[in-house]
């Protein structure tokens, strides 16, 4: 009864958060503030595409972790370790530069009007465009949160080792499907993984080869070149691998095919398979793709609504780093 209670609270809090937020939000509170984004997003991905990724991940980490309140934007600060200095988040985490970049211009023209949580929505959806997904419309009118705690992360971000029903239960406690789960995973389309993401596949298995019995071993064998045993080298804190690496910039269903075959990095991608359900979803994906965009760009907008603040809650930082004072 009181996980019904407790289930029923939280849709009711993503319902009224939903239609708290509105696509055009700005158009008469700072009209060029989606424009300025995506142009700061579009300069910095034509010199770096991989960053395309950084954002989409970004967006991620900030609303499962306390809603999408930019709370990952917040520096550490003594005493107060911030979620950016987790170990799921850095060194990994990136594209903070370009968020300080946009808010810096926007600022410059509309002074506390946007918030960072709002920017960091809108770098997501522009990645996805850049790197050849589908633009959507963003709803906007996220507050900016005052709290960022390290310990947070570990408790909302699901890891790459979680089974199929850990993730679920992880999504389902954000107000997120399981197939919202299976739809939003194609995001590893693009982007990069650090080596210490995985190698315990490749090398701390009992078995002979002593590597995961479940990863193809080509591809394990391709993997671990790139990503040389931890124990024999000094320091592997910096070495990375493509997520997809047929087209790692372009947004596409290449990871769910490249599960599908055995390929995928994480442990999580290969527990994907272990329903017929979400099997089937995967297979669908790939089988359509152009459906899959327009439910990944639902789904995104979904999970951008996760306990957002609005109206009187929280504040539109003026640095994205740090809260008011
Ligand atoms: C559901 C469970 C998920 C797990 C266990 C997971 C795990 C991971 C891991 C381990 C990495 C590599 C980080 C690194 O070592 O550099 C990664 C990267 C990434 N993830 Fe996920 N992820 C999940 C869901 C998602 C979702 C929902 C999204 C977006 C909607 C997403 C987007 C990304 C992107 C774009 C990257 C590449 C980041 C970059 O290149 O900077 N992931 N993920
Ligand atoms: C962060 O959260 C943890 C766990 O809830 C708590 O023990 C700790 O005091 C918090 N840290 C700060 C600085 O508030
Ligand atoms: C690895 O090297 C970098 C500098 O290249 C350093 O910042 C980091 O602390 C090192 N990590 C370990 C575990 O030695």
């Amino acid at each position: 009864m009181k996980t019904i209670l407790a289930a029923l609270v939280l849709i009711n809090v993503i319902v009224l958060a939903s239609s708290q937020l509105e696509v055009g939000y700005y158009q008469d509170k700072c009209r060029l503030a989606e424009i300025i984004v995506k142009a700061e997003v579009f300069e910095a991905l034509s010199k770096d595409p991989g960053l395309a990724a950084g954002f989409v991940r970004l967006h991620f980490h900030d609303c499962f972790v306390r809603g999408c309140d930019g709370s990952v934007l917040l520096d550490s600060t003594p005493n107060k370790p911030a979620e950016k200095d987790s170990p799921i988040n850095n060194p990994s985490l990136r594209g903070f530069e370009v968020i300080d970049r946009a808010k810096a211009k926007i600022e410059s023209i509309c002074k506390g009007v946007v918030s960072c949580a709002d920017i960091v929505a809108f770098a997501a959806r522009d990645g996805v465009e850049f790197s050849g997904g589908i633009g959507y419309d963003v709803p906007a009118g996220r507050k900016d949160g005052l709290i960022s705690n390290l310990t947070d992360t570990f408790t909302n971000l699901p890891p790459p080792t979680d089974t199929l029903q850990q993730l679920v239960t992880s999504f389902t406690s954000k107000g997120l499907t399981e197939e919202d789960l299976i739809t939003l995973y194609g995001a590893h389309t693009i982007g990069r993984s650090h080596c210490t993401s995985f190698n315990n596949r490749l090398y701390s298995f009992s078995t002979k080869a002593s590597q995961d019995p479940s990863l193809d071993p080509s591809y394990a064998t391709k993997l671990k070149k790139q990503c040389p045993n931890p124990k024999v080298i000094l320091n592997d804190t910096f070495l990375v691998v493509p997520m997809d690496p047929i087209t790692p910039n372009t947004f596409d269903v290449n990871y769910y095919i490249g599960i599908l075959n055995n390929k995928g990095l994480f442990a999580s991608d290969e527990t994907l398979l272990s329903s017929p359900a979400t099997g089937n979803l995967i297979r669908k994906n790939i089988a359509y793709p152009k459906q899959w965009e327009s439910k990944f760009a639902a789904s995104m907008v979904k999970m951008g609504q996760i306990q957002v603040l609005t109206g009187d809650a929280g504040e539109i930082r003026t640095n994205c780093r740090k809260i008011n004072s």
